[in-house]
C-alpha cells in the first residue's frame, strides 16, 4: 500500500507487540509448570494445556494439584504464619515494596504473558492491569507499615485460601495477596485454570523479592482444587472472586466452619444516561464500560438505561462508534477488543445473544466481519424487556442490553431491578441528580460522569448478590484482620446451669404475651407461648412463641420502614438518646426483672445498657466515610451506608445489654431490624418495646419476635427480604444460619464465643459498626 493510499484511507497499520521475550521465558521453563509451595517450585502432576485463545495454540502445560499438594501448601502457609504475623510491620512493608518493584521491573513480560494467556488487548494489560497490580503492592506496603498503629487491637486472620477468576489474572492476584500479607496472613492462592501463567511468573518474582518461604503459596488446577482449598480445615479464611453460583457453593461449604469469608461475585451493572448528560462523553464511557476486556468484567456496565428523550441520539452515536471498533489480534497495540478467553465462553455469549433476540430485543452488530475463533463482535440488544433473561443474567461478554426510562425515579427503579449490586454509572450534568441517583443505586461502586475507575486506595466489592467484603482501601483491610481476643481471654457472664428449653403451650387468656411488629404489640400467629423460668427455676412469665409467619410480618414491617436509612444521623442519635432517657426512668423495674431472670447484677446491667445507648447515639453521626487519595483527579467518596433489613439473634448472656449492643449499632447506622431476643431470658425485651413505643422510634424500625432461637434464626437467614443476619448462639445454629444465607447471599456475622457484653472494649464500637454498614465508593471526576 502506498503512502498516499494510507493517507487516503487512514487505516491503522499493524502494530504488533514483540512476543519473543515471553516465548523465551516460557521455553526456559520447558513450557511446563508445577506448584509454588514453601518458596520452592514443585513439578506437579496431571498437567493440562493452557491455550492462547487468540490463535488456539498451546502455550504451556499446567499442573493439576492433588489433595496432597493442597495439604502441603496449607501446611507451608501454617508453618510460616507465626513468624510472618510476628514480623514487624516495617519488615513486612519492605517485602511488599520489593514485590511492587519486581512487578514494575518485569512489567512488559507480565503484560505480554497476560495477553497471550487471556486474550485481553496488550494495550489493557500493559497500561492498566500490570501497573495497577504494582500499585496494589505499593499501597499495601503502606498498610503493613501502619497497621500496628492504625488498626490497634486487630491481628491477622491466619491462613487464607484465595481463589481467583480468569478475567484479570494478575490484577485479581494482587487484589487478593497484597492486603492479606500486609496484615500478617499467609496465603494459598489458586489462579483460574484458563489463566495460570502470570501467577506462576509472579511466584518467581516473590523469590526475587525475598518473600519468606510459605508466606505465599500458589497451586494450580481446576475447580476441584478450589473446592479442596475452600473445604480444607487448615484454612482460616476464604477470599473468592468468580461466578455467583460458585460463590453460593462456597458459602454453603464454609458454613459453620468458623472460616471468615469474602465473596466478589457477578454483576449486571446499570449505566444510566440522563437527557442532560454530555452525550459524546457518555457514549465514549459506555464503550469502555462494556467492551473493555471484551466485556468479561464483573462490574461491566452491561445494562444501558437511557432517558427516553435521548435514546435515539445515544444509540446513533453508539452504533457509529462501534463501527470503528477494531476486533482482532490482542497483541496488536492498535486493537480495541481482543479474544474471548475460551471457546466455551464464546459459545455461552452467542447462546445468550440468540436468546435475547428470541426474547424480543433487536440484535445489532457492526458491519465489519469479526475474526474467526475466540472472537465476538461488540453487540447491542436494543429494547430488552427488564425481566428478560439477558437483562437479568451476567453475559460476561461484549454485549450491551439497552432499555429506556422516563423519570429519574423510573431510572433508579430499573437500575435496582437486579439481584446484583456491584457497580453503577451515572451520567448527568446536574450535580444534585448525580448525588441523589448515586445514593439510590444499591451498589458498592458508583461512577459519576466516568466509568471503570479503580485504585488500591478505594475499596471495591458488592451489595446484595454481588457478594460481600471489600478489596482495597482501609475498608478492605478488615477482610484480612480480626479483633484480637482480650488479654486473658473473654470472661463471659456466669450462665445458669443448662436446662432443657421449655415446651411451647397454649396462651392463657388473661396474660396473652405479644410480639412487637410494625410499631404495634401483636399476638403471635399461632397463639402459642413459651414459659419463662427464673434463675431459681420458678415460672416468672411467658412470651409468644413466634413462627415463620411472624418473622415474615416483621420483615415486611422492617422493609416498609426503609425511610429510616435516609433519616438524618442527628435524628437517629436523638431517638437513641430518647430510648436511654425513657429506659432510665424505669431503671429499677428493668433491674429487678434482670435479677429475677439471670440472678446477675441487674442495676449494673441497666447502667451499662444506658451507656451503650449513649455510645451509639454518639456514633450515629461519627462513624462516617472518607475521601480516598486515589491517583485520579477528582474525589472518591467512601460513603458509609446501612445494609438494609437486619435479623439480630441475641445471646442469652446479659439479655438486655446484649440486645441493645446489637440493636444500637444497627439502627444508629440506618438499618431496620428484626430482633430475636434471648430465648432463655426474653422478658427484658418484651419490657423494652414499651420503652420503644414511647421513644418516637418509627414503626417497623425495631421489631421483636420472641420464641425459640433456632426455629426463628433459620427463617431469618433464608428470607430474601433480609439483607444481613447476626447470630449469637451455638456453633450448630451458626452453621444453619450460614447455610440458609446462601439463597440471597446475605451477609452473616455469627459468634458462639460467649463474649463479655459488659466490656465496651470488646463488645461496643467499630467492630459492630463495621458489620452494620457497607461502604459505597462514589467517583466524582475533576476536569
Ligand atoms: P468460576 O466461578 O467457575 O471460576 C472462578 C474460579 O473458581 C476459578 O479459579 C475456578 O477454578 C474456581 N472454582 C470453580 N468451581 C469451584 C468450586 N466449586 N469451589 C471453589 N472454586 C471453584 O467461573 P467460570 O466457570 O470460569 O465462569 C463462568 C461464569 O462466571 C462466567 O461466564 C461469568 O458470568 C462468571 N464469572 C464472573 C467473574 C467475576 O469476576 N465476577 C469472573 C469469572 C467468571
Amino acid at each position: 500500500m502506498s503512502v498516499s493510499e494510507i493517507f487516503d484511507r487512514l487505516d491503522y497499520g499493524p502494530a504488533p507487540e514483540d512476543a519473543a521475550p515471553a516465548h523465551a521465558w516460557l521455553d526456559a521453563h520447558g513450557r511446563k509448570f508445577g506448584h509454588f509451595i514453601d518458596g520452592q517450585f514443585a513439578s506437579g502432576q496431571g498437567h493440562f494445556e493452557t491455550v492462547n485463545p487468540a490463535n488456539g495454540k498451546v502455550l504451556a502445560h499446567i499442573a493439576q494439584a492433588l489433595p496432597a499438594d493442597v495439604d502441603a501448601a496449607v501446611a507451608a502457609a501454617r508453618r510460616a504464619l507465626s513468624r510472618w504475623s510476628a514480623t514487624p510491620g516495617h519488615a513486612r512493608a519492605r517485602v511488599l515494596y520489593a514485590i511492587a518493584r519486581q512487578i514494575q521491573k518485569n512489567s512488559r513480560l507480565l503484560a505480554v504473558l497476560e495477553t497471550l494467556d487471556n486474550g485481553m488487548p496488550i494495550r489493557e494489560s500493559r497500561d492498566d492491569d500490570v501497573p495497577t497490580s504494582a500499585r496494589h503492592f505499593y499501597h499495601h506496603a503502606g498498610w503493613a507499615q501502619l497497621a500496628e498503629r492504625e488498626l490497634p487491637g486487630y491481628g491477622p486472620v491466619g491462613v487464607v485460601g484465595q481463589v481467583i477468576p480468569w478475567n484479570f489474572p494478575l490484577l485479581m492476584l494482587a487484589w487478593k495477596i497484597a492486603p492479606a500479607i500486609a496484615m500478617g496472613n499467609t496465603v494459598v492462592l489458586k489462579p483460574a485454570e484458563l489463566t495460570s501463567i502470570t501467577a506462576l511468573a509472579f511466584a518467581e518474582l516473590c523469590v526475587a523479592a525475598g518473600v519468606p518461604p510459605g508466606v505465599i503459596n500458589i497451586i494450580t488446577g481446576d475447580g476441584a482444587v478450589g473446592s479442596a482449598i475452600v473445604r480444607h480445615p487448615g484454612v482460616d479464611k476464604i477470599a473468592f472472586t468468580g461466578s455467583t453460583d460458585v460463590g453460593r457453593d462456597i458459602r454453603v461449604a464454609t458454613a459453620g466452619s468458623g472460616k471468615k469469608l469474602s465473596l466478589e461475585l457477578g454483576g449486571k451493572s446499570p449505566y444510566v444516561i440522563f437527557e442532560d448528560a454530555d452525550l459524546d462523553s457518555a457514549v465514549e464511557g459506555l464503550v469502555d464500560a462494556i467492551f473493555y476486556n471484551q466485556g468479561q468484567v464483573c462490574c461491566a456496565g452491561s445494562r444501558l438505561l437511557v432517558q427516553e428523550s435521548v435514546e435515539a441520539r445515544v444509540l446513533d452515536k453508539l452504533r457509529t462508534r462501534l463501527e470503528r471498533i477494531r476486533v482482532g489480534d490482542p497483541m496488536d497495540k492498535a486493537v480495541d477488543m481482543g479474544a474471548i478467553v475460551s471457546l466455551d465462553q464464546r459459545e455461552r455469549i452467542a447462546r445468550l445473544v440468540k436468546q435475547g433476540g428470541e426474547e424480543g430485543a433487536t440484535v445489532w452488530q457492526p458491519s465489519a466481519p469479526c475474526p474467526d475463533g475466540c472472537f465476538y463482535p461488540p453487540t447491542l440488544l436494543i429494547g430488552a424487556e427488564p425481566a428478560s433473561t439477558v437483562a437479568q443474567v451476567e453475559i460476561f461478554g461484549p454485549v450491551l442490553v439497552t432499555m429506556t426510562f422516563r423519570t429519574p425515579a423510573e431510572g433508579i427503579a430499573l437500575a435496582n431491578n437486579t439481584r446484583y449490586g456491584l457497580a453503577g454509572t451515572v451520567w448527568t450534568e446536574s450535580l444534585g441528580l448525580a448525588v441523589d441517583v448515586s445514593r439510590a443505586i444499591k451498589a458498592g461502586t458508583i461512577w459519576v460522569n466516568c466509568t471503570n475507575q479503580f485504585d488500591a486506595a478505594s475499596g471495591f466489592g458488592g451489595y446484595r448478590e454481588s457478594g460481600f467484603g471489600r478489596e482495597g482501601g482501609r475498608e478492605g483491610l478488615f477482610e484480612y484482620a480480626q479483633p484480637l481476643p482480650p488479654a486473658g481471654g473473654h470472661a463471659p457472664d456466669a450462665m445458669p446451669a443448662s436446662r432443657p428449653a421449655p415446651e411451647p403451650r397454649e396462651a392463657s387468656l388473661d396474660r396473652t404475651p405479644k410480639l412487637f411488629i410494625g410499631g404495634k404489640q401483636v399476638r403471635p400467629d399461632q397463639g402459642y407461648v413459651v414459659p419463662v423460668v427464673g434463675v431459681d427455676g420458678a415460672s416468672i412469665g411467658e412470651v409468644g412463641d413466634g413462627n415463620r409467619k411472624d418473622i415474615r410480618n416483621a420483615v415486611e414491617a422492617a422493609r416498609a420502614a426503609s425511610g429510616w436509612a435516609t433519616a438524618t444521623a442527628h435524628l437517629r442519635a436523638q431517638i437513641l438518646y430518647y430510648i436511654a432517657e425513657n429506659l432510665s426512668a424505669r431503671a429499677a423495674e428493668f433491674a429487678a426483672r434482670l435479677v429475677l431472670q439471670t440472678g446477675g447484677d441487674g442495676a449494673a446491667e441497666v447502667e451499662a445498657t444506658l451507656s451503650r445507648l449513649f455510645s451509639y447515639a454518639a456514633w450515629a453521626d461519627k462513624y462516617d466515610g472518607a475521601v480516598h487519595a486515589v491517583p485520579q483527579k477528582g474525589f472518591t467518596l467512601a460513603v458509609v451506608e446501612p445494609i438494609g433489613v437486619m435479623g439480630l439473634v441475641c445471646p442469652d448472656e446479659s439479655p438486655l445489654l446484649a440486645l441493645v449492643s446489637l440493636v444500637g449499632p444497627a439502627i444508629a447506622m440506618g438499618n431496620t431490624v428484626i430482633v430475636v431476643p434471648s430465648e432463655r431470658h426474653p422478658l427484658s425485651a418484651t419490657d423494652l418495646y414499651q420503652v420503644l413505643e414511647t421513644s418516637d422510634v418509627p414503626a417497623g424500625v425495631v421489631n421483636i419476635v420472641t420464641g425459640r432461637r433456632d426455629v426463628l434464626a433459620p427463617v431469618l437467614a433464608a428470607h430474601d427480604g433480609v439483607d444481613a443476619v447476626w447470630y449469637f448462639g451455638t456453633a450448630a445454629g451458626a452453621r444453619v444460619v450460614e447455610e440458609k444465607s446462601a439463597g440471597n447471599l446475605k451477609q452473616t456475622w455469627t459468634d458462639w464465643s460467649r463474649r463479655d457484653w459488659r466490656d465496651p472494649a470488646h463488645s461496643e464500637g467499630r467492630e459492630l459498626l463495621h458489620h452494620a454498614t457497607q461502604v459505597k465508593n462514589i467517583w466524582l471526576p475533576g476536569e
